[in-house]
């Protein structure tokens, strides 16, 4: 595959392109759209070429340009917690591990009143930014190149936040997390009032405005932590606040994550009759508006989601961590909502949008085996009992098959959806004329590097157990088609494989 591809310095978007498109039908939909090409790239990451070259590349490397991905779902002040969460769930692991890092990001409370003094501007704990500064670096080297994060109820920390994505060169979305309601959030983690609340993030936008006034690269966006943290004044006004603006702001929350928050949601908002319901009420259902997990969604509910096109940020590592359930992916795109992927850090344990893509795979295999797998069939089954069991056996496993997320999907996620996910599908997401430089830069290893076994005493006769290749896990035999070389990639990479990342055509990350 021979092809060359040029990307415009001004603007970071890809100005032209000439190579050999892959054209193998079963990669066809991803390859076409997601346009991989086997080149190299000879960006100087300085911006100083008014026109960059990029140009052919050997297939012996075992490289290949893969859309950056993008992370629809992350909370960068979790990172610490990165692999803690023991055998918690939900609503005890937001108490026990996640409010109390959380809380670190701002001051000590205050003494008399027993709440944070985080309305003040220009105090920012030294931990929280090093801490985002570690959470950026690590999910670009990952490979993701846009990232819609949850911050903290303190606005020196949010904008910090957003100020170093913004110098680390990473498309991001900033949310300060709202939390308001006294019977939910505890009193040293909580905003003061819904006021307090709407004031708080309106000062976190008039920043994230005032370094990013386009919002080239860094935007804010409206983040109800979940329904249980709101009061109601809390969620009116914001819903109002994302409505007042043209086009309306970005909006991110959770649903329906754990049958217990389900439960709770409930209780709390009984008039609404749903938990998706409870968002639509306050106008929080756009198409703008991230739904993270919709793990336990009725068939009214996705019907509701569909209807105003909000979309869903799926996080298979945080709900297999927590145990919250599996997410039926396939029943979202059977009804037409766009889906994405996202980490969910800490719920989820890795930063690595690879590791969620390859979750998504494997949750979507187990699916079949859930009661609610099971109940959904029957409910969808026309036959009645003592018809040939035989077939409705076969239909079943015809049913679990259809669920199952092949490879390619679970990248079109990462990717393609993501982009749609955050209302960028004509931005990022692919290799389309006039699309952003967004890129990662895949390498995998060759049986050829093998390096020499360091206890080979020269007469042949030691030999490693293990010889790792010279790229990471992804040890590849010259057998391999391209598209085998994505799937192993997909099961075994990491970040030893992303040699190198751009955003807008700045190179922001590369291996040494
Ligand atoms: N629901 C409310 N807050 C959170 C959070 O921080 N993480 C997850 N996974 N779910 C939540
Ligand atoms: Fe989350």
């Amino acid at each position: 595959n021979q092809g060359a591809l040029w990307v415009s310095a001004a603007d970071g978007r890809i100005k032209g392109w000439d190579w050999q498109a892959h054209d193998d039908a079963r990669f066809a939909e991803l390859m076409t759209r997601n346009g991989w090409v086997d080149i190299d790239v000879d960006v100087d990451g300085q911006g100083s070429k008014t026109k960059v070259k990029i140009v052919t590349a050997s297939e012996e490397k075992n490289e290949f340009f893969f859309p950056g991905f993008i992370d629809t779902h992350i909370h960068a002040p979790q990172y610490p917690n990165a692999g803690l969460f023991g055998s918690s769930t939900l609503l005890g692991w937001l108490e026990t591990y996640t409010f109390p890092v959380e809380s670190g990001f701002g001051n000590q409370p205050d003494p008399k009143t027993g709440y944070q003094q985080q309305t003040k501007a220009g105090e920012t704990p030294l931990a929280a930014q090093t801490i985002y500064d570690q959470v950026i670096s690590r999910t670009l080297s990952h490979g993701t190149t846009c990232a819609s994060y949850f911050a903290t109820i303190h606005i020196p920390a949010t904008n910090a936040l957003a100020t170093l994505c913004k110098k680390h060169g990473q498309r991001a979305f900033i949310g300060r997390v709202c939390m308001d309601n006294p019977d939910f959030c505890p009193k040293y983690y909580r905003d003061f009032s819904a006021e307090d609340s709407l004031t708080a993030t309106k000062a976190t936008i008039a920043h994230i405005q005032s370094i990013d006034p386009t919002g080239s690269l860094i935007n804010p966006i409206l983040t109800p932590r979940f329904a249980p943290s709101c009061t109601r004044p809390a969620l009116e006004s914001l819903g109002a606040l994302a409505a007042s603006y043209s086009p309306p702001l970005h909006i991110q929350t959770h649903i329906a994550e754990n049958t217990n928050e389900v439960t709770l949601v409930n209780d709390l908002f009984p008039e609404a009759g749903s938990y998706a319901a409870v968002y639509d009420r306050y106008n929080l259902l756009t198409p703008r508006t991230i739904l993270a997990h919709a793990v336990h969604l009725s068939k009214d509910e996705k019907a509701l989601i569909a209807k105003r096109d909000a979309k869903i940020s799926h996080c298979p590592a945080s709900n297999s961590a927590l145990g919250s359930g599996i997410a039926p992916v396939r029943s979202f795109l059977d009804v037409g909502i766009t889906v994405g992927l996202g980490t969910d850090v800490s719920g989820g344990y890795s930063p690595s949008i690879l590791e969620a893509a390859r979750q998504t795979c494997l949750a979507s295999r187990l699916l079949g085996h859930t009661a609610a797998f099971e109940m959904e069939f029957e409910c969808g089954h026309s036959h009645v009992k003592g018809e040939d069991e035989k077939q409705k056996q076969k239909e079943r496993e015809d049913e679990a098959a259809r669920v199952k997320l092949s490879v390619p999907e679970s990248l079109y996620l990462a990717t393609r959806g993501g982009a749609a996910v955050v209302d960028m599908a004509d931005e990022i997401g692919g290799f389309d004329l006039g699309m952003l430089w967004d890129v990662q830069l895949v390498q995998l290893g060759a049986v050829k590097g093998l390096p020499e076994s360091p206890l080979d005493d020269g007469e042949g006769d030691r030999v490693d157990l293990v010889r790792p290749g010279p790229v990471g896990n992804v040890d590849l035999f010259g057998t391999e088609t391209w598209e085998e070389k994505v799937e192993k990639w997909l099961w075994n990479g990491d970040d030893r494989n992303v040699k190198a990342v751009w955003v807008a055509g700045r190179l922001v990350h590369s291996r040494v």
